[in-house]
């Protein structure tokens, strides 16, 4: 069923574990997604951002919702760092049961403002929403605390954030960024400070750029021809323990990014005479399966719908 963004985090917090929030593209990914939540018993999340929106558009927001609707477990039509109050209220338009406004790289009273109009509009129809305070990137785990200080978001800071924007859930910096390459072996997240954040907002948190980059994934990639460098990603034990602190909103696209690339590689590589879509769509879509379900049981989602 589709549901809003709320109805599968307020659970999640109280519960303790973490939903998926997967990022789709296409009706494959937006499948791997949302079956495997069913065939786990698991809540999921499917966002869209606003490049996916460029991308498919109401045609790919129709599919989301399409499965959404006849899935046996809730799912949420999420958008995915929505950059301004009008991208907001589109994506609403185009029936999203849950926005992100991104308005973190602007200071303090700005982030608050452009947040603000979002949560009243989207309240309004019902739409639950996601807001953004600090700056996402690496951070390495010895560098002075003025320096994290200066962009992971702050405990205090966080606290008057919600109470000003009445957001629903709030994305926090704790030291992760997007892509496949977050810092040298073991990415550093501050543990202690999503602890404190948690422990002063009841809230779900969110957490961004959350992708495991699973080694034996790099490794198939390569292997099937593909060029990566030193990637990284989240430890699982890492995600666990951010789930016990507050973390029930994490976002993954890299891994499904990663996981189709290998499906189409390894198909092209191993049988060049193929040219049928659904023999090359079709093991990327089980590829990303697998990704995701392990997603889900790291999380501990499963068995929770
Ligand atoms: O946070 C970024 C997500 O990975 C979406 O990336 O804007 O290229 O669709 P995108
Ligand atoms: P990854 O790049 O780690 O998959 O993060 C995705 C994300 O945060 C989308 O908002
Ligand atoms: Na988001
Ligand atoms: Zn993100």
């Amino acid at each position: 069923m589709l549901v809003t963004g709320n109805d599968i985090l307020i659970p999640a917090r109280a519960g303790k574990y973490g939903v998926g929030s997967f990022n789709t593209n296409n009706m494959e990914i937006t499948q791997a997604i949302i079956h495997t939540a069913e065939k786990l018993r698991s809540p999921v999340m499917v966002q869209m951002s606003e490049g996916a929106i460029k991308y498919g558009g109401q045609d790919l927001a129709n599919i989301v919702k399409d499965i959404a609707t006849r899935a046996s477990v809730p799912v949420a039509l999420h958008l995915d760092h929505g950059s301004s109050y009008e991208s907001a209220l589109r994506a609403i338009k185009m029936g999203f049961t849950s926005v992100m406004i991104d308005a973190s790289h602007h200071g303090f009273e700005e982030n608050v403002h452009e947040t603000r109009r979002v949560v009243e509009a989207a309240h309004a129809m019902g739409i639950s929403v996601e807001a953004e305070l600090g700056r996402l990137g690496g951070i390495e785990e010895h560098i002075v605390v003025d320096e994290k200080d200066a962009f992971l978001t702050d405990p205090e800071e966080a606290v008057q954030f919600v109470e000003q924007t009445g957001t629903d859930y709030l994305a926090i910096a704790i030291g992760t960024s997007h892509g496949a390459y977050k810092g040298k072996g073991r990415p550093y997240i501050d543990q202690a400070r999503i602890a404190r954040i948690g422990e002063l907002l009841g809230i779900p948190l969110v957490a961004h750029g959350s992708s495991g980059v699973p080694a034996e994934i790099v490794q198939r990639f390569r292997a099937a021809g593909g060029e990566i460098g030193e990637a990284a990603g989240i430890d699982d034990d890492d995600l666990r323990e951010a789930c016990q602190h507050g973390i029930a909103k994490v976002n993954v696209d890299t891994d499904l990014r990663l996981a189709s690339t290998v499906g189409i590689r390894e198909v092209l590589t191993a049988s060049p005479k193929e040219f049928d879509p659904r023999k090359i769509f079709g093991p990327a879509r089980d590829v990303m399966a697998q990704v995701i379900e392990h997603k889900m049981r790291v999380l501990g989602s499963v068995g929770k719908a």
